[in-house]
Order: C-alpha cells, then sequence, then structure tokens
C-alpha cells in the first residue's frame, strides 16, 4: 500500500486518493480492458464516456450508436453486453455492490464481478486477470503451468487478500496488484530491486521470477482465407452490409465478401460471390490475427456508375464514424491506398 501511494498510474477511470470510485466508469473500464491493453483502451474509454456520461445514457441509446463507439476495440460480443447490462443496471435501480449481484448481469463474469466488488464497493476481493496471475504466481513460486495452476492461483491470491493491507483498502489493493504487475512485475523483465515484495517474493528467493508463471504449449493458430469487395459508385459512396448479429465480429459493418474458409479462394472462385459483374481489380491482401485463427483477406476493387445490389451504400467520407471492425478498416486502407 506504501507503494502503490507513491507509484500508483493516473488513469481516467481511475478515483484520485480521497475521491469515491464512480461504479459506472469502473464497470466500463474493466469490460474494455477484457482482452485489451490499457493503452488500447484509454483513448475509447474516454472517447465512449464523453458520448455516454452514465448508465441512463448508455441504457437509452441506439444499438447501433454502442456498436460504432466500439468499433476497433474488439471482441464485439462485450459492447452487445455492455448495453444489454446498462439496461439490467437501470431496471434494477442502481449497479448491484455484491460479487454476487454483478455476476448475475450480462458480460460480467467472475472475474470482472470481483473487480467492480473490490474497486468500486471496497469489497475484499482479489481479482485476478494477467498481471495479478503473475504477480501471485511468483510470490508464492507457483510452478504448474497455466491453465492448470489456476485454482492454485487462486487460493494464494485468497490467502493474499486475507492481509491486513487488503482487507483494510480492498479497491487500492486490488489496483495496486494491477499496477505492481504492468510496472514492476512484468513478464520478461521483471524490476526485482525496486519490487516492495521482493523479501517475501518465493519465486524471487530461488532466482526463478522471470520463468513464472509457467505456460502450457499454445496450439498454432489456424489461418483462414476470404476475399472482400471494394465496390464504388460514381458518387462516391462505397457497399457496405452487416454481419450477422450472433458470433465473430456479431452486429459489425464490413465490406461484402466470400465466407472465412481453410483454403485459399481462386479468383474465379471468389467472383461467384462478387455482389455483381464487374471488371474487378486485385489490390493485394492483408492479413489479422484474431484469437483463434489467422486470418488473410484479398480485397478486390470495382467501380460502377450505379450499384444495385444487397448491402446498404455509404459515402466513404462517412467510414470513420462506422462500426467498421480494424480488420474490415485495414481493408478500407489497402483499398483507399492509404
Ligand atoms: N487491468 C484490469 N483492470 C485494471 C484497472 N482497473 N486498472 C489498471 N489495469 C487494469
Amino acid at each position: 500500500m506504501h507503494w502503490y501511494d507513491r507509484n500508483r498510474r493516473v488513469l481516467p477511470w481511475r478515483a484520485r486518493p480521497g475521491e469515491v470510485a464512480d461504479p459506472y466508469r469502473v464497470w466500463l473500464s474493466e469490460i474494455m480492458l477484457q482482452q485489451t491493453t490499457v493503452t488500447a483502451v484509454v483513448p475509447y474509454y474516454e472517447r465512449f464516456l464523453t458520448r455516454f456520461p452514465n448508465v441512463a445514457a448508455l441504457a437509452c441509446a441506439d444499438a447501433s450508436d454502442v456498436m460504432a463507439a466500439w468499433a476497433g476495440l474488439g471482441y464485439y460480443a462485450r459492447a452487445r453486453n455492455l448495453h444489454a447490462c446498462a439496461k439490467a443496471v437501470m431496471a434494477l435501480g442502481g449497479f448491484p455492490c455484491t460479487i454476487e449481484g454483478l455476476r448475475a448481469l450480462p458480460g460480467i463474469g467472475p472475474y470482472t464481478a470481483a473487480a467492480i466488488a473490490a474497486i468500486a464497493f471496497g469489497v475484499p476481493a482479489v481479482p485476478i486477470d494477467g498481471n495479478v496471475e503473475r504477480v501471485v504466481s511468483r510470490l508464492y513460486a507457483i510452478t504448474t503451468p497455466l491453465p492448470a495452476a489456476k485454482p492454485e492461483i487462486a487460493a494464494a491470491a485468497l490467502q493474499l487478500g486475507a492481509e491486513p493491507a487488503a482487507q483494510a483498502r480492498p479497491s487500492d489493493f486490488a489496483q495496486a496488484l494491477f499496477d505492481l504487475g504492468a510496472s514492476l512485475c512484468t513478464p520478461s523483465n521483471p524490476a526485482c530491486v525496486l519490487c516492495p515484495l521482493t523479501a517475501g517474493c518465493a519465486a524471487r528467493q530461488q532466482s526463478i521470477a522471470v520463468s513464472l508463471p509457467r505456460k502450457a504449449p499454445k496450439a498454432a493458430r489456424p489461418r483462414r482465407f476470404g476475399v472482400q469487395f471494394w465496390l464504388t459508385d460514381a458518387s462516391g459512396q462505397v457497399l457496405l452490409r452487416q454481419r450477422p448479429p450472433r458470433g465473430l465480429l456479431g452486429g459489425m459493418t464490413e465490406l461484402p465478401g466470400t465466407p472465412w474458409r481453410a483454403a485459399p479462394w481462386t479468383l474465379a472462385e471468389a467472383l461467384e460471390h462478387a455482389p455483381l459483374t464487374a471488371d474487378w481489380a486485385d489490390l493485394g491482401a492483408i492479413s489479422h490475427v484474431f484469437t483463434h485463427f489467422e486470418l488473410q483477406l484479398g480485397v478486390l476493387a470495382a467501380r460502377v456508375p450505379t450499384v444495385q445490389a444487397e448491402g446498404f451504400l455509404l459515402p466513404v467520407a462517412e467510414l470513420p464514424q462506422a462500426a467498421l471492425p480494424s480488420v474490415m478498416r485495414k481493408c478500407v486502407r489497402l483499398a483507399l491506398g492509404q
């Protein structure tokens, strides 16, 4: 706690010393921080908060506006659940202040419930994210590889959370562990000489800190292939369509294209999925990494006087405000020669 009081990061969702945390901000930040780094989240968080300053504003917003504000952050089920959660919170009259109450809301799993309960409501719980996993596995020298080590790490975190300092200041304690993991107890270059826990760190004593947490080898990501079509008309509009509401990039906007499959597409095969017959030019390809596969997308472009095809037209100049996921922004950049 002494270390945290001197070294805490200033983060836009974080209450300053003496301030009471706003549950809406804490919740929003925790949802955004799932699977996403602090650096990537900050600008989205600030824009989102300006657009939807409180849970009431978010609850009564249009789903398409929420998706557009989320576009580029990835894992879009989070945005759908966020909106559903805001409505549920309004129906309840406010955020529940217990782990169980939070856990019952859409998009809130065990980690997020513990994080919000601790940070916003001072419930003595230790939320275990990747940073905390690393700090705890080192502090207790847990050498079992992840994911099998999770129960051991949880038991050790429970023990750590029972320390008087953790019980006295649960909100700061949780955030101190995040900051320690982010700034000193880093994956490959831990600054043990600066660490306030160094004397009690079992991994440090055994000189194995840098090797922890151990991880079971991951299977290689399979690769998939697709072709997207950049079709513009004489008035500078581009043809887009909306993805189905569920599943990968659910509800997001995309360029029309082929299905994404394990085998590359020949030009003739891809053209069977073209929105219309035209003189298609090959612009090259982009690649994008999803959690479970790597995607390579070819982009074919054509310009016709008027577009009559399934989907909707949007002026190219309005693309920056559209709910385009990052993979589609890459295709757009390729098409625009940027
Ligand atoms: N990672 C997850 N939650 C966080 C938070 N509230 N502050 C900093 N890093 C985090």
